[in-house]
């Protein structure tokens, strides 16, 4: 008997409002109870899921939702990479696609649409921290879309009893001739080549 093949899902992607919080709580909790995809270990609540939401918009910074027939299936957002002024125009991603629909295209159509966001608004990176070197899922994504694997941080976190890893992936975003998200300018970025 052949494997059924399940066709990919034609998703809406948009952002995320108030009202979706209590979807993505719900996609996020599995994670942060059941793997270390997320290295939170205690699930947040909807109140702080929306408190998240609101920080990042606050930003200026992209939470999108994938919808289809109006149900919320994942979420992404951008957030930034590190506290340091000096990383401001660098930012991470952060994605997560409900259980029963993951490998059917909607990581794939959410991180797309979170890449040209940032890249119309300015911002030169985008570094993913993926939670586990076994997560070939989230690596694959981020590959396929363009991410450079730069290292793995061996036994960073502590999970379930378990030393975890990091996967550190990242890539560029636009050309070098955009104003900066807040209007400035910059030198280019050095090109992948230029990097031993
Ligand atoms: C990682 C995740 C967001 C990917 O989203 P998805 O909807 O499942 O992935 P897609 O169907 O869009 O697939 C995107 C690409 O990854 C590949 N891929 C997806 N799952 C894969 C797997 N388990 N193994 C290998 N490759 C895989 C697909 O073949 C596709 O490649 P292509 O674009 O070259 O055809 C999703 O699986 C998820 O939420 N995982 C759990 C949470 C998580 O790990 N989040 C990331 C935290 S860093």
């Amino acid at each position: 008997m052949t494997k059924p093949v399940t066709p990919p899902l034609v998703v809406r992607v948009r952002e995320a409002s108030p009202d979706d919080m209590a979807s993505v709580q719900a996609i996020y909790a599995y994670y942060v109870a059941r793997t270390a995809a997320s290295f939170e270990e205690e699930v947040p609540e909807v109140a702080e899921m929306e408190r998240r939401r609101a920080e990042v918009v606050r930003r200026g910074l992209p939470y999108l939702v994938a919808e289809e027939a109006g149900e919320v299936l994942g979420f992404t957002y951008a957030g930034p990479w590190r506290p340091r002024s000096a990383y401001r125009y660098t930012v991470e991603d952060s994605i997560y696609v409900a259980p029963f629909v993951q490998g059917r295209g909607v990581g794939r159509a959410l991180l797309g649409t979170l890449i040209e966001s940032c890249a119309e608004a300015g911002y030169r990176r985008m570094v993913a921290v993926i939670g586990d070197s076994a997560n070939q899922a989230s690596i694959a994504l981020h590959r396929s879309l363009g991410f450079r694997q730069e290292g793995v941080l061996r036994g960073v976190g502590l999970k379930f009893g378990r030393w975890v890893d990091v996967v550190i992936m990242h890539r560029g975003l636009g050309d070098d001739s955009r104003p900066l998200p807040d209007g400035g300018s910059a030198p280019p970025l050095p090109r992948d080549e230029d990097i031993a």
